[in-house]
């Protein structure tokens, strides 16, 4: 990377923790590919500091922000404008800095749908998709495939009320599938995303039963790590066409790397750099 100058515009991912974030890379690999003066750093904020981080934000000049845990919900109260994504899910995963004016985006939905393009050909439009979980990912993901066309978006999760939420996030076509109907659910399904944290420990199991699993499902499991989950196994030996979260990852980060830098990112660089450092 060459020295930063004077010149060099400085972008930053906050959170905590935040020293395992592969966003450092991601972005430098990008910056540093087409030639761009600019440096991405990690910087450690404590839960309940979001709202002084944005404030320094301003002060310094940070041209662009990357959110993550445990801030995105109360950056999206700190921002001055938000994205219609944003507001809907309430939480930022990205802030643009519009001359102090602090504009907060969610790019997760988005890239995880640039991400089935991408990796799998696969287009939700009219398509039965099952969402597992009903996080902030999970939230976002429903959201994007009810808005692109998905014909159902099936959520399932622990805690209903939760589901009953992100459910909605898909509109008309999000649906609630209680523990009797997740057999015909996944059955049903063109595709199966689990969302949930369930599957990335050592002891992380899938939380359906993997015999329903076929050549015809779609399977995506939006964790890196481990590369292969439990339910990625599965869906391998079972014929089923599966992706992991490596290409999510890449995808939400090269839409906010374009929103700060008004350019393509380079997605190709970004997945090689993330892909050497990503082993089982
Ligand atoms: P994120 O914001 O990163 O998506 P999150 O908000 O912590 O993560 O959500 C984690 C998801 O994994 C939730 O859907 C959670 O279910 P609940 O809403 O019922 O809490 C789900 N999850 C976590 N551990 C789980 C477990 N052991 N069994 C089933 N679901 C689990």
């Amino acid at each position: 990377m060459a020295s930063p100058t004077g010149a060099t515009r400085l972008a930053a991912v906050i959170g905590d923790p935040v020293r395992h974030s592969l966003s450092p890379l991601l972005h430098n690999t990008a910056f540093e590919s087409l030639g761009l003066d600019w440096v991405y750093v990690a910087l450690e904020v404590a839960s309940g500091r979001a709202a002084d981080a944005l404030e320094a934000v301003r002060t310094l000049g940070i041209a662009g922000l990357s959110v993550t845990m445990p801030h995105k919900e109360a950056v999206a109260d700190a921002c001055d404008a938000l994205s219609p994504d944003a507001r809907r899910l309430r939480a930022v995963n990205c802030v643009v800095n519009e001359d102090g004016h602090l504009v907060g985006h969610n790019t997760d939905g988005a890239g995880f749908i640039a991400a089935l393009e991408a990796e799998l050909d696969f287009d939700p439009a009219g398509r039965r998709c099952v969402v597992l979980g009903a996080g902030g990912a999970a939230r976002a993901i429903a959201l994007a495939l009810g808005r692109v066309g998905a014909a159902e978006v099936a959520v399932i999760n622990r805690t209903m009320e939760r589901a009953t939420e992100a459910a909605a996030l898909a509109g008309a076509v999000g649906r609630v599938v209680d523990a009797d109907g997740v057999d015909a659910a996944i059955d049903g399904a063109d595709l199966i995303v689990n969302a949930t944290s369930v599957g990335m420990g050592p002891e992380g199991g899938v939380p359906f039963e993997v015999t329903l699993l076929r050549s015809g499902h779609t399977v995506v499991d939006i964790v890196y790590r481990p590369l292969v989950t439990p339910l990625l196994d599965a869906a391998r030996s079972r014929g089923a066409r599966s992706a992991n979260g490596v290409s999510m990852l890449v995808h939400q980060a090269a839409i906010a790397f374009s929103l700060w830098t008004g350019v393509e990112a380079p997605v190709t660089a970004m997945t090689r750099a993330v892909g050497s450092m990503l082993v089982d």
